[in-house]
């Protein structure tokens, strides 16, 4: 038997419906306290498939001076922007589009690039433009969007791939892997310096993925997302009960 200790809140909801309303209320919440303390917001998205209806419902929130926010993506699949499985193209069908964001407030990744490497570099130098930085010079998210890979993975560092331990850049190229495409990735670094890190995970498949997250013990290599838990920023969990062993 592991020990488990969850870092920050936990929100357990009964089902993964229940994901989209309370994960849309806490982005909400942290965009709106770093308007206020700031005058503006950056906020990071993921991909995937479990934020998109959190990001419908908080394009609706009327409380929100979109204006003030400047988007950026935590990674993004190395394909076409309208490719359907770019997060870029996800998010704008879902978040960007109803919520009328000016597409210069929105810095996308450009998957699409021939080079990678060159389009990770570029996309550092953007965080560096746009993102409010640590003493130490990391871009410093005031609001992050994370995932967990049923595998462990965040981001798109996956597990027992050396982009886990970048710490000298910012954003790395991932290489495809067997069926997976090559990504673009924010690195640990950025990831711990996120202010407000929002984590949305539903269903039994994340079960064993937030039981090796959680325990006391583990290795980042194995399971990239125990990254996670070095977040400086606040760490909120929004977790349906198949996910998170409650139930
Ligand atoms: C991506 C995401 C990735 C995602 C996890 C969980 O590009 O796929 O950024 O890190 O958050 O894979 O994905 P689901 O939300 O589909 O479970």
């Amino acid at each position: 038997m592991t020990t488990k200790v969850v870092p920050g809140m936990l929100i357990a909801v009964p089902d993964a419906a229940a994901v989209a309303p309370e994960a849309a209320s806490r982005i909400a919440k942290s965009l709106l306290e770093a308007i206020d303390a700031h005058g503006r917001a950056s906020l990071a998205l993921s991909g995937g498939s479990t934020p998109f209806p959190a990001y419908a419902l908080l394009a609706q929130d009327a409380r929100i001076d979109w204006s003030k926010v400047e988007f950026f993506f935590v990674d993004d699949r190395a394909v076409a922007p309208d490719h359907p499985r770019s997060n870029f193209r996800m998010t704008k069908a879902t978040f960007f589009d109803p919520a009328k964001i000016a597409s210069e407030r929105v810095h996308r990744m450009r998957g699409e690039a021939g080079d990678l490497a060159a389009a990770a570099r570029d996309y550092a130098s953007t965080l560096g433009a746009h993102v409010r930085k640590s003493a130490s010079g990391v871009p410093e998210f005031d609001v992050a969007i994370f995932g967990i890979g049923d595998d462990g993975h965040t981001a798109s560092l996956f597990p027992g791939e050396p982009t886990i331990d970048v710490t000298d850049r910012f954003v790395v190229d991932v290489p495809a892997a067997g069926q997976r495409e090559a990504r673009l990735s924010i690195t640990a670094p950025v990831i711990e310096q996120t202010r407000a890190a929002i984590i949305l995970a539903a269903g039994k498949g994340k079960r064993d993925a937030l039981e090796r997250i959680w325990s006391t013990s583990g290795d980042v290599h194995h399971t990239p997302a125990r990254l996670l838990r070095e977040v400086r920023g606040s760490i909120t969990w929004v977790i349906d009960k198949a996910a998170g062993g409650l139930g």
